[in-house]
């Protein structure tokens, strides 16, 4: 493990992250990391990120974005992004086996979903990626949280599995994309009120 970083850890609203600054610190963090393996994701495939996928979280009513950096310095450490599913979501469409139609009606208010979970490499196994879950998903006041992971990635699957997720499935979003573990864990609202370490988020 490398020298512990103290960090900060910053809500941005969906109006922040429309400014350029912001916007291109978001996608310089989704090239880097995403151009690690499994992802192998390219400079275009960011590029597209941003303008279609990035675009169209910003009109999700329930958009959530924390930010981590250094606290001295304020350099770049990570993010986090997630939305509430809407009635409307194609987020249970892609599963392979599909669930029952009652796990997968959604009204808005019951799950929310995280899209986007990055921490740089050299600031990893600090508990920064713990800290940043817990203030993107801590004041959801629904009832489940659930995201989709590359089973070939062994510190997702590792991470995501110690945050409380379990497998239900595996998904294909869309056509000749890759299999992904399908995750979902049960939320309360509350359990994430004590023991805020140094990356308490500073806008609550
Ligand atoms: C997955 C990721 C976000 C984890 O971030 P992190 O800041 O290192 O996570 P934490 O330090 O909070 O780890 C918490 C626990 O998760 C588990 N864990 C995290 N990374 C692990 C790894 N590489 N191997 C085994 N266990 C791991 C451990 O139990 C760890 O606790 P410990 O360090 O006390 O053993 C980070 O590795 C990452 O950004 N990976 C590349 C992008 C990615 O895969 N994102 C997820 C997309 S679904």
């Amino acid at each position: 493990m490398s020298a512990p970083v103290p960090w900060t850890l910053d809500h941005i609203a969906a109006d922040e992250v429309a400014r350029p600054a912001m916007r291109a610190a978001i996608r310089a963090l989704y090239t880097e990391v995403y151009a690690e393996e499994p992802y192998l994701r390219t400079e275009a495939d960011a590029e597209a990120w941003d303008a279609g996928v990035l675009a169209q979280h910003l009109a999700n009513p329930y958009f959530r974005l924390v930010f981590a950096r250094s606290t001295e310095g304020g350099v770049p450490y990570g993010f986090a992004l997630g939305t509430a599913l809407q009635p409307d979501t194609r987020w249970w469409s892609g599963m392979l086996d599909p669930l029952p139609d009652r796990m997968t009606r959604e009204d808005g208010r019951q799950t929310f979903a995280v899209y986007e979970f990055v921490v740089r490499k050299q600031f990893r196994r600090q508990r920064l990626g713990t800290a940043m879950h817990r203030a993107l998903v801590g004041p959801w006041t629904g009832t489940r949280t659930t995201l989709t992971l590359r089973p070939s990635a062994p510190a997702a699957v590792a991470f995501w599995a110690r945050q409380g997720y379990r497998a239900v499935g595996f998904s294909r979003p869309y056509p000749l994309s890759p299999v992904y573990t399908m995750m979902l864990r049960d939320h309360e609202q509350g359990r994430f009120r004590d023991g805020w370490g140094p990356g308490t988020p500073s806008d609550e």
